[in-house]
């Protein structure tokens, strides 16, 4: 990156990185309270992976990254590349990710998932739709690994301005109280806790109002499912889990219809995201509420 300047994400150009992404890319749009969360509030923000080229004082792009525990190895993922359109297909883009690769390998990562980040899914992969980006990862040695589905939930239905019922035969339905966080917490962890879905589930209770549902049994007095919304951004659905023994009563499809009318009436949302589904689930959505596929995002991994 010769004849350029490099500097680190900051609070001093956090907006005008903003604004620069909101302009030069499709098919994505985020309040800036939302990008900041993500970007320079992230925990593990490290300045030195975030890398923005200027020429002459003009922005050229920018390239962050994070580090991340997934699973039980950890791994850089990136999180946005944006290059200037007047300066794109010249070498720049590769540019970055060469600076970026350099630098993590001082402090010895190995492996980089691209636009995915778990826990709290900016995008979980790379969206096909964004072509350029996807031969940009390719050239730069990026591999598909798997894929992953969002689907979109109209919440413009008269039935959600009203609350679903609270309570079936034995279970009953309700918002997860901040007394109720550490019995959850475990319940995700015991039960579904491979992966990032219990602080996935932690985020949520910083939402007001919490947006965590829980299903109760009432003759146990134990957990049985959950639901979480809007951990990410508002708008967005996941994780969710009912135990095994307690499925294919309707519990999943109630906590989720509750979860829908949060979002309608407390958050004022006109379309909710189900996101990151895999296989056979997305018959779940698609059969209990009409969610239908509306991205599509590949997983892509890089060896440093
Ligand atoms: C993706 C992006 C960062 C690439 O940056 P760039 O500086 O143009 O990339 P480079 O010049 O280094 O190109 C490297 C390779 O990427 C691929 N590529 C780049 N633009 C492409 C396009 N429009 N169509 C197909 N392939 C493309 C090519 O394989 C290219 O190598 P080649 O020219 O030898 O064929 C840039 O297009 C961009 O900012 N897009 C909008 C933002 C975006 O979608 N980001 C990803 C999600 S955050």
């Amino acid at each position: 990156m010769e004849n350029f300047q490099l500097e680190s994400l900051s609070e001093k150009n956090c907006q005008e990185i903003y604004e620069f992404c909101e302009r030069k890319t499709q098919f994505w749009t985020f309040p800036y309270n939302i990008f900041k969360r993500f970007m320079l509030n992230d925990p593990n923000f490290n300045p030195d992976l975030t890398i923005i080229a200027r020429q002459g004082g003009k922005l050229v792009g920018f390239i962050v990254a994070a580090k991340r525990r997934w699973m039980t190895r950890t791994r850089a993922i990136i999180k946005a590349i944006v290059i200037a359109r007047e300066f794109r297909r010249k070498g720049y883009g590769t540019g970055l990710m060469h600076e970026l690769k350099n630098r993590l390998k001082v402090i010895k990562l190995k492996k980089i998932d691209a636009m995915c980040g778990p826990p709290d899914y900016w995008f979980p992969g790379v969206d096909v739709r964004h072509t350029a980006a996807l031969f940009f990862f390719k050239r730069n040695n990026f591999h598909k690994r798997g894929q992953r589905i969002n689907l979109s939930v109209d919440l413009s239905s008269p039935t959600l301005d009203q609350p679903p019922e609270a309570r079936r035969e034995n279970i009953i339905f309700s918002r997860a109280t901040l007394y109720e966080k550490g019995e959850l917490s475990a319940f995700v962890q015991r039960h579904f806790g491979l992966g990032s879905w219990p602080e996935e589930t932690l985020l949520a209770f910083e939402n007001d109002p919490i947006t965590n549902f829980i299903a109760r049994d009432t003759i146990t007095g134990a957990l049985v499912g959950w639901a979480t919304h809007s951990c990410g951004y508002f708008g967005s659905f996941g994780p969710t889990g009912v135990l095994k023994e307690t499925r294919n009563q309707g519990i999943g499809g109630d906590l989720l219809r509750w979860c829908m009318f949060d979002q309608k009436t407390k958050f004022n949302q006109k379309e909710m995201t189900i996101r990151w589904v895999t296989g056979n689930t997305v018959k779940f959505y698609s059969k209990a509420v009409g969610a239908y596929i509306s991205q599509v995002f590949w997983v892509m991994r890089a060896r440093v």
